[in-house]
């Protein structure tokens, strides 16, 4: 296994067998890697007329009137903000109401507003975590659970992405501990196997924490994610989220069991030292939330928009097959090829995301497609005409994505389309609409 302090966190490695580089050779190093390039965006700017598949605004709600309405009333009838830590607030704040909304909203007892969903990850993994319990990360886990977890001094025990068999390993190896995974992982866009961390986790005595960042608002009948779209409130020990992505904000959620909160608010480093969400904010995500549980069309529009995109660039010839919602991956390998990418792309008006080491392994650089509800058929069209046009000229068909594509189609046997075709019906976003709301009732005691 990788050394964990090289893993996921840092752009480039901090030490060699041992010996740490100096900050000069960090610099070098990063220099070498750019070249005369900015590591990530191109040298084009998006124009008007750019399709922009680089926002985490799946629900095309950035902008909405209604909410900067709300916002901007809050924010001129704002005499004096209080500006302090949320620590100092009190039971009856505006903060509190709309995290017993929130908790309500997910079916978990209690949840904390942060100020991102970095803030969220880091605070809890500080609050639950000590140097005597193992934490098992998923490898693709978000940067923000491993520097909460490091920053916590505990053991970092990861395991392979989405492999319930190695985490097996480790946790008879280690002894129980926390399990930590995303719902959605942020650069393939595909799904943790949810069913199984739960029943492996209740079986090993773990407590189970899932990022639900790119599944809040985007999942279940009213938005409410793909824990609670699944009904597994109760057998998930917290979830955090971003409110930086369907919520269209700056903010994070943290859900669980209220004691264990309660114990957040007051030791969670990023509620004690960094100050509070502000009051127009909150105001926005109350509106925020009002119209991510009605509209239920945006919800459809983008899984809509989302398998229309990735059935295209299937036929195409892309490996696409990772992706199991709005986030679509183009994985041309190392970081020269997936650059080449962008600038073709950028250069016919189509604007993703480039992601590399850190966000991924040296060798599965990509360019990210984020679909949201108000991407117009003609910007899927021109995307799809894009990605067509340049195949030759990337070299497709070299890519090792595409040679693990042919892999996969060669053996795929009865068991994975089985597989495939469960998480496809679960994932609907009509699946529990008939439901009475989000599943209710208190989570389990983590801190027995
Ligand atoms: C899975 C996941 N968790 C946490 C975060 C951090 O959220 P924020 O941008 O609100 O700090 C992100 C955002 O990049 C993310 O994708």
């Amino acid at each position: 296994m990788a050394d964990p302090a090289n893993l996921a966190l840092m752009p480039e490695p901090r030490s060699k067998g041992g010996a740490l580089y100096s900050l000069a050779e960090r610099i070098a190093r990063y220099r070498e890697r750019a070249g005369d390039a900015h590591p990530v965006i191109g040298s084009i700017a998006p124009g008007p007329d750019a399709v922009r598949l680089f926002s985490n605004d799946y629900l095309g709600l950035s902008g909405d009137a209604r909410i900067n309405a709300a916002k901007a009333e809050a924010l001129l009838g704002t005499a004096n903000e209080v500006l302090m830590s949320a620590v100092y607030l009190h039971d009856d704040s505006n903060q509190r109401r709309f995290e017993r909304r929130m908790a309500a909203f997910l079916g978990a007892e209690d949840s904390v507003l942060c100020q991102s969903g970095w803030c969220a990850n880091v605070g809890l993994l500080q609050t639950i975590a000590d140097q005597n319990t193992p934490i098992f990360l998923d490898l693709a886990a978000h940067a923000s659970l491993w520097e909460g977890a490091q920053s916590a001094g505990a053991p970092l025990r990861p395991f392979r992405h989405n492999n319930v068999n190695h985490l097996e390993e480790q946790v008879r190896r280690h002894g129980p501990g926390i399990v930590v995974v995303d719902a959605i992982y942020s650069t393939a866009g595909d799904l943790c196997p949810i069913f199984d961390l739960v029943d492996f986790c209740e079986r090993e005595g773990c407590a189970l924490v899932v990022d639900e960042s790119h599944s809040i608002g985007t999942f279940g009948a009213r938005g409410e994610g793909l824990v609670s779209m699944l009904g597994l409130t109760k057998r998930v020990a917290f979830r955090t989220f971003s409110l930086s992505k369907a919520f269209a904000g700056r903010g994070g959620i943290v859900a669980g069991a209220a004691d264990a909160l309660d114990f957040f608010r007051f030791e969670s480093r990023p509620a004690i030292f960094s100050s509070a969400v502000l009051a127009y904010e909150i105001v926005g995500f109350e509106r925020t939330l009002d119209i991510i549980q009605d509209e239920y069309w945006r919800r459809e529009a983008l899984q809509r928009n989302a398998d229309r995109l990735r059935t295209a660039l299937h036929d195409l010839g892309y490996n696409v097959s990772s992706s199991q919602c709005q986030i679509i991956p183009l994985e041309a390998g190392d970081e020269t090829r997936t650059g080449s990418l962008r600038d073709m792309l950028d250069r016919r008006g189509i604007f993703g995301s480039v992601f590399c080491m850190p966000a991924t392994l040296r060798n599965r650089a990509l360019v990210r497609f984020s679909v949201t509800s108000a991407l117009e058929p003609h910007e899927l069209q021109r995307t799809v005409a894009a990605c067509a046009e340049i195949r030759e000229a990337i070299g497709l068909a070299d890519w090792p994505s595409t040679k693990r594509r042919a892999r996969a189609e060669e053996r795929e046997d009865k068991e994975t389309a089985q597989t495939k075709l469960r998480q496809a019906l679960v994932l609907r976003p009509d699946f529990g609409r008939n439901a009475n709301g989000p599943s209710g009732g208190g989570l389990e005691r983590f801190a027995e």
